[in-house]
């Protein structure tokens, strides 16, 4: 980062400046271990730690400045405001306005760092989110390290609710608002599907003027006006962009047609799922709309690899496909999909889908009855389950823990069948993932 601003002309626009106010500031952190000459560090409250109490260490550690909250530290120099949170954010807003590169946001229900990845590799030079910087802090802090040589700027936005996006907005103004869909993702946050759909549009109302939104096809909840541009996508269905004659390979990547205004392209993703053709239309409809070339666009679809622990799939004598990174009724249909999509029999190991509400016993229930439909051999439920079990009937076995699920799956699994295991974090699914990846390696002999 080289922001070239001063701690003079930060605090004309933020707060009271307490101490000397010419040092520059070239770098906004957060985090008192990573601040060095030249940044500013800005405290934040959290739910563990307060940076208040760390200001002095990060002006030890060469900051220039902190932003404090009035009284909370006296650490010099310091600029007082009202809401560090804030000022973070209108900090983010000053680097937004000296930006001249196109700036996309992303969000939605599930997808939105796929889909952030994705667009990054069809954008050569783009600056991305890291991981899933995704919030109100992760937000501002992509915004301010974008590198002065990017070619463009690609925030992840996640919303917890009605007014979370629209108050993360003035921080990003994107020119191309991607939401990738609306799913039955944290409900219990959301209430209903309008408010979910209302709160995901808000980042189409923070676009700038003529920006573009692009927007599933298929999602009536999002055919709204707005005073900008709207470009659809979707797979198999009428749409600006499309992805359409969809095929998998054993190891759970599509092939598939990339239908667009400019042409047509015939992409391979690298990455596994039968939701990433969708994530893939969506990506190249943001590009698109930011001029990208369609080869450039299809090269880096093609290239795109996936972040850890989605979808990740381990051949051995069996399959093992470990999404126990997460779990909500989308993400948990689209893995039992592209599971039976394969070759061998589909097995799964699922667990708790957290923060559901109302709607949990009822959604649990139906993800057990798509598996039964889906033609699964076994899904195996482990630890509270509000309804997995019943759904599935004959072929659900319930155990209470990760390490009775081990012993269930040895007993039953067979070469070449994939095993897919997913449930919230929270479950704690991941040590029993990677136990099965050694088993399918180890195993010698040829199974039943
Ligand atoms: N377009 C999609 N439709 C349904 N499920 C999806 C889609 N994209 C991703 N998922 C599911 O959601 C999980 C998380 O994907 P990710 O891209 O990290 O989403 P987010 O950043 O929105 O949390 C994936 O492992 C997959 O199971
Ligand atoms: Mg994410």
């Amino acid at each position: 980062m080289s922001l070239g601003w001063s701690l003079g002309r930060i605090a004309a626009r933020l707060g009271k400046l307490v101490g000397a106010g010419d040092a520059g500031v070239d770098g906004v952190t957060t985090d008192s271990r990573t601040a060095g000459a030249g940044d500013l560090f800005v405290a934040i409250a959290g739910d563990t730690y307060d940076g208040h109490d760390f200001a002095e260490q990060a002006i030890a550690a060469g900051a220039v400045g902190a932003i404090v909250a009035p009284g909370r530290s006296e650490v010099e120099p310091r600029i007082e405001v009202p809401a560090t949170g804030d000022a973070l954010l209108e900090l983010a807003a000053m680097r937004r306005e000296e930006l001249t590169v196109p700036v996309l946001a992303v969000t939605g229900s599930t997808g939105k760092t796929t889909t952030k990845d994705m667009l990054a590799s069809a954008i050569p030079g783009a600056w991305a989110s890291p991981a899933s910087y995704n919030n109100e802090i992760g937000v501002p802090l992509t915004v301010l390290q974008t590198p002065s040589t990017a070619r463009a700027l690609i925030v992840e936005m996640g919303s917890r609710g009605r007014g979370h996006l629209a108050w993360l907005m003035p921080a990003v103004r994107p020119d191309v608002a991607v939401i990738t869909n609306l799913g039955v993702v944290h409900l219990e946050t959301f209430g209903d599907i309008a408010t979910l759909a209302d709160a995901k549009w808000e980042v189409v109302e923070g676009l700038t003027d003529r920006g573009v939104a692009v927007l599933p096809a298929d999602e009536p909840r999002l055919q709204r006006d707005h005073p900008g541009v709207t470009h659809t996508f979707g797979v198999n269905t009428t749409a600006d962009v499309v992805a359409r004659d969809v095929t998998f390979g054993v190891d759970g990547c599509s092939r598939f047609t990339l239908d667009t205004p400019v042409g047509e392209r015939s992409i391979a993703l690298q990455m596994p799922g039968v939701h990433q053709p969708s994530n893939a239309a969506a990506a190249a409809a943001a590009a698109l709309a930011i001029g990208g070339d369609l080869d450039e666009i299809g090269r880096g679809l093609a290239a795109a690899t996936g972040s850890r622990w989605r979808m990740e799939f381990h051949r051995g004598r069996f399959t093992v496909v470990n999404d126990a990174y997460n779990a909500n009724p989308t993400s948990v249909e689209a893995a039992l999909r592209t599971v039976a999509e394969l070759p061998g029999r589909p097995i799964a190991v699922l667990g708790l889908m957290a923060e559901l509400g109302g709607i949990s016993a009822g959604e649990h229930t139906r993800m057990g009855e798509l598996a039964a439909a889906l033609g699964y051999a076994a899904v195996i439920v482990v630890g509270e389950d509000p309804g997995l079990a019943s759904g599935a009937g004959a072929i659900a076995r319930s155990v209470a823990s990760a390490d009775d699920a081990l012993e269930l799956v040895a007993g039953l699994v067979r070469e070449g069948d994939t095993v897919l295991v997913k449930a919230s974090r929270a479950v704690g699914l991941e040590r029993l993932a990677e136990t099965l990846v050694e088993l399918s390696v180890s195993r010698s002999g040829s199974a039943a």
